[in-house]
């Protein structure tokens, strides 16, 4: 592998807060969805650059780089989008929340599918509007988790629904819905009115040989009713840099869109512009083969791991993502499993209930680290499980 993967830089910096400092010392941080690694050194070098010419000056996204947003989505999947499709938002977050801002009321709320990336739980707080869950459902075969749609709770829900937020690949299950799942939720959406909103952030990120399909790559009709939100960010580990983009080929959506961006004066900073063009631009491309083969290898040691040596604790087989999602359920544990492992392992681990209530009992695990960090977090745990049986 070209790519050294097994070394990371020390993020322990007392000014600054982040996943390495929100905690004391002694903690382990497999939490917040960041790597550990360093960008890929093109990224590194364009910004550099940036800031040695001295000005760090307003900038606007250019042509050029709704260009090579469009031409990446040909050159993954052969899906055309026009340049003047891409609008450029302050990440992804922002980028949902302004769709729900603009297409959702009280009356038609929004439809999550949970357990989901917490932040979806809160759009329905700063926009003020009902949230519609549509729980997967969860099945054990072995100590292997699988989830999978509820259609008679989607078709329930979608009714009261005015705009639908789906995280493919989902985050914390790791899932790539399929192109049948996908072409069959689009179907009730567009029955029933509802727009689709598709959280595409972690699609870079593909263990094994997986393949994605965009929501909106599957016909005209569909990409006429979706707002894809896509950025650079997770992909390439520059998520401090907050800069991703809304593809909305539909060009009466667009302009309500681009008005709430606007009024809501959402500018991505100059940094972040610059490293989306070069991160998209293809010249990291042998980094990210090498990172997908970093990662399943982590997400295979993971479940190795977690099936020899944590008897009863059942895990998702991750298809994308650096995330896991490990069920202590039948631990019978005094406290949540996250409550636990902080304090008796000193790992830091994301709550599976900021996910919603499915997620009672499991935990999510951030294995975008050394296999080194991994394996010392693993046994943390695993040490830890031991006094307590
Ligand atoms: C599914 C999903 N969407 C969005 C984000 C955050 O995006 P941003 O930082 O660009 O707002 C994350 C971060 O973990 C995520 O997992």
């Amino acid at each position: 592998m070209a790519h050294d993967f097994d070394r990371v830089p020390n993020r322990r910096d007392p000014n600054v807060l982040n996943k390495w400092t929100w905690y004391p010392n002694d903690v382990l941080p497999m939490w917040v969805a960041d790597m550990d690694f360093p960008s890929p050194k093109p990224i590194l070098n364009e910004l550099h650059k940036a800031v040695d010419q001295g000005v760090l000056g307003y900038e606007l996204p250019s042509k050029a780089l709704y260009e090579v947003v469009s031409a990446r989505m040909d050159r993954l999947y052969g899906w055309k989008v026009e340049p003047e499709a891409v609008v450029a938002v302050t990440g992804i977050v922002s980028g949902f929340s302004v769709a729900a801002r603009t297409f959702c009321t009280p009356k038609r709320g929004l439809l999550i599918q949970t357990p989901v990336y917490n932040e979806f739980h809160e759009v329905k707080n700063h926009v003020s509007i009902p949230q519609l869950d549509a729980p997967l459902v969860k099945s054990v075969h072995r100590n292997l988790l699988h989830y999978e749609i509820d259609w008679n709770i989607f078709e329930k829900q979608i009714r009261k629904a005015g705009m639908f937020l789906l995280c493919n690949p989902h985050n914390p299950l790791g899932i790539i819905f399929s192109r049948k799942d996908l072409a069959r939720m689009a179907e009730i959406c567009i029955k029933n009115n509802v727009l689709i909103v598709s959280d595409e952030i972690h699609s870079e990120l593909l263990l094994d040989d997986n393949t994605f399909t965009p929501m909106a790559k599957l016909s005209a009709e569909i990409a006429s009713h979706t707002i894809t939100l896509i950025a650079p960010s997770k992909t390439f580990n520059v998520p401090g840099l907050f800069c991703g983009f809304a593809i909305i080929p539909n060009k009466d959506l667009r302009e309500q869109y681009v008005k709430t961006v606007e009024r809501l004066r959402l500018h991505v900073s100059s940094l972040g512009l610059h490293a989306a063009r070069v991160a998209f631009g293809g010249q990291c491309e042998g980094w990210l083969k090498d990172l997908r083969r970093y990662l399943t290898a982590n997400r295979d040691f993971l479940v190795n791991y977690v099936t020899e040596f944590m008897p009863g604790v059942c895990t998702t087989v991750p298809q994308a993502t650096y995330l896991g999602w490990l069920d202590f359920s039948t631990y019978k544990l005094k406290d949540s499993p996250y409550d636990f492992f902080l304090k008796e392992a000193r790992v830091a681990l994301s709550d599976g209930r900021i996910f919603g209530k499915e997620g009672e009992g499991h935990v999510r695990i951030n294995f975008g680290t050394t296999r080194k960090l991994l394996e010392q977090g693993l046994e943390r745990m695993r040490k830890a499980l031991k006094r307590i049986q």
